[in-house]
């Protein structure tokens, strides 16, 4: 697996070394449950967390949903989040350049989770990766909007899980499946179907999810550190 991190070493990432142990375990058990399958992404970025799947023969489908907006809010900032530049079209380029990349199964939509409807997409997909815009609403949002696109023993997974961890817990309560996090990460999964969660827990995922006091007090420093900011000196 530790090899396998190196799929990660041609486009900027907004992940760690655990968060993509974290991605690349949820992959290898579906494709060692299934052969192949299908992904989808809320929040796309510079393409970092699609290039993995880019290049996998064994993934035959890529859904990445992003609108792309210049700024977004986030709840650990009292300010909004830059994305200079964010576009499609930069993606693009950077995937075009993994090594056995094969674009023509990457189908993108510039909106919203909640904006798209099942039918846009056709078939259910596998496994849903959620790091989109870092507030409940969007979270929780996200969460229902993509449970409509994913199969019924599929996997969703939240990025920045302290960030977002009440909307994720609130999920949690409402629905069934196996949740789990995996150790030293910001990942938190729920494997919707029973078939993966020996595989998961073999992998290193525990039900024991994150304390979200400790969340909650760290995001709470993080706002007020950033709204106290310094301005930067005048040269
Ligand atoms: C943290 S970055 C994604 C990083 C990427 N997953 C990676 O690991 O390389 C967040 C992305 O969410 C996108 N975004 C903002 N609002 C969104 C929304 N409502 N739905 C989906 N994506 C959104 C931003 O455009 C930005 O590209």
């Amino acid at each position: 697996m530790l090899d396998a991190l190196h799929q990660f070493d041609w486009i900027e990432s907004q992940t760690t070394r655990q968060d993509r142990l974290a991605l690349l375990s949820i992959r290898e058990a579906l494709a060692g449950s299934l052969g192949t399958y299908h992904y989808l992404e809320v929040g796309s970025h510079l393409g970092g967390s699609l290039q993995p799947h880019i290049a996998d023969r064994r993934c035959s489908r890529i859904v990445s949903i992003d609108p792309r907006p210049c700024e977004q809010p986030d709840e650990r900032w009292s300010t909004t989040y830059q994305y200079p530049g964010n576009s499609t079209a930069r993606m693009l380029e950077n995937l075009a350049r993994v090594p056995g990349a094969d674009l023509t199964k990457l189908q993108t939509f510039d909106c919203s989770s909640w904006e798209l409807s099942p039918s846009a997409l056709g078939t259910l997909v596998d496994f849903v990766f959620i790091d989109g815009e870092h507030t409940d609403a969007a979270a929780t949002k996200d969460f229902h909007a993509v449970r409509r696109l994913t199969k019924p023993d599929g996997v969703i997974a939240f990025h920045d899980c302290g960030v977002v961890l009440e909307p994720i817990l609130k999920a949690r309560r409402a629905t069934t499946g196996w949740w789990a996090h995996y150790p030293g990460s910001s990942v938190i999964a729920v494997a919707l179907g029973t078939g993966l969660a020996s595989a998961l827990l073999a992998a290193g995922w525990t039900d024991e999810l994150p304390v979200p006091r400790f969340y909650r007090l760290r995001r709470a420093t993080a706002r007020l550190a950033r709204a106290h900011r310094p301005a930067a000196p005048i040269e």
